[in-house]
């Protein structure tokens, strides 16, 4: 199993689409084990968004991500991180495809709803940044054996 950090930005949540985005990852059988709202501080926006400190559009972002809370998700399960990039769509609403997540809510080209992980290395160091130990809580789910075929002894 994958986990995978996914932040619901201040546009969905001053938006009141929260739930709404959140139903989408749990309808395609994606487990939430953390989730928390919270404001983004400058230092933990640097720190997230390290590798895009020399474009142009980093201030920006910056102050798009510290203007308003946030919630942050800690979701799971197989393939976890690419299907939920999947269920993401493309960067901004206005290229994004119909059926996902930002091609359906938004049209910006700057404000786009979510966050989500791009490989398991970023997963990692992002869950650390987002997560204290204990935050993120390891139970199952009875339905599971009917949103995986487990009969071969993993998931599948
Ligand atoms: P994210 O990291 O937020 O999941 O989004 P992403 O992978 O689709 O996009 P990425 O290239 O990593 O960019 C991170 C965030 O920076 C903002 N951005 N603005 N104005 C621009 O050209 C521009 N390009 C990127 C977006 O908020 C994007 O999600
Ligand atoms: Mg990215």
């Amino acid at each position: 199993m994958e986990t995978t950090l996914i932040i619901l930005k201040p546009d969905a949540v001053q938006r009141s689409l929260v739930g709404r985005i959140i139903a989408r990852l749990e309808d395609k059988g994606l487990q939430v084990v953390g989730m928390k709202l919270m404001r983004i501080d400058e230092a933990l926006a640097a720190r997230h968004y390290a590798d895009h400190r020399q474009k142009p559009f980093y201030p920006g972002l910056v102050r798009f991500m510290t203007s308003s809370p946030v919630v942050v998700l800690a979701v799971r399960g197989l393939g976890a991180i690419t299907i939920c990039r999947n269920l993401m769509g493309a960067t901004f609403g206005s290229k994004a495809a119909a059926g996902t997540i930002r091609g359906d809510f938004g049209v910006s080209n700057s404000f786009n709803l979510i966050h989500g992980s791009d490989s398991p290395e970023a997963a990692a160091k992002e869950l650390g940044l987002f997560f204290a130990p204990g935050e993120v809580v390891d139970y199952s789910r009875p339905g599971d054996a009917w949103v995986y075929d487990t009969t071969g002894g993993r998931p599948e």
